[in-house]
């Protein structure tokens, strides 16, 4: 069976769909290992109720030590190494990842992110969306997966799906189609993915 890591920031309903789709028996894979850079993320909580090792490594365990973001990612990805995943996946993970974290899994670190490639990269992307929308700039959003590289919501795409937006739409029914869409395909880029894996 092959075995991932799951890295998250907050509330983690896409690490429950992982969990509910793999309950289900629709993904076979193992959850080795849930981090979280913060100790109040209920995706934390989710992970215990499923029996899943869990672990929590704020920031500050370097910045206070002195040390680094390089610090930060070695500390890390010795963390998750020692889980010893077939695949890296980041579901809701807020921190960016440098070199010290991603050459320690060559391809083999994807990200989830509420945009189409190349659009709204970073924070608040499903809101700026909106607000692009509203402005006559974009007619639609999107969800995609993508392995992760040293820069901010890039690198080669895994699978992306379009989402609508429709003129009467507030910015919680966006969020709402979004993350909708989002729950499914975090699981077919998993499973995709280790497929490809030898
Ligand atoms: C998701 O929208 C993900 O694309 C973004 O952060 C959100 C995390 O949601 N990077 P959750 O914690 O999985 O509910």
């Amino acid at each position: 069976m092959k075995r991932i890591a799951v890295m998250i920031s907050g509330k983690g309903s896409n690490l429950q769909s992982l969990i509910d789709h793999i309950a289900d028996g629709d993904l076979e894979a193992e959850i080795a290992l849930v981090v979280s850079n913060r100790a109040d993320a209920f995706g934390i909580e989710r992970a215990k109720r499923a029996g899943i090792d869990v672990a929590v490594m704020p920031l500050e365990v370097v910045e206070t030590g002195g040390g680094d973001r390089s610090a930060y990612d070695r500390k890390l990805a010795d963390l998750v190494a020692a889980a010893d995943p077939d695949l890296v996946v980041l579901a809701g993970w807020m921190l960016i990842l440098g070199t010290d974290f991603l050459d320690r899994f060559p391809n083999r670190v994807i990200n989830l992110h509420p945009a189409m490639p190349g659009a709204f990269p970073g924070t608040k992307a499903i809101a700026r969306a909106y607000e692009a929308f509203q402005r006559g700039e974009i007619k639609r959003t999107g969800v995609m997966v993508h392995y992760v590289i040293p820069e901010v919501d890039a690198g080669p795409v895994v699978t992306m799906e379009p989402v609508p937006i429709y003129p009467d739409d507030t910015v919680d029914d966006l969020e709402e189609r979004v993350h909708l869409v989002e729950h499914n395909l975090i699981v077919a880029a998993v499973d995709m993915v280790l497929r490809t894996l030898p």
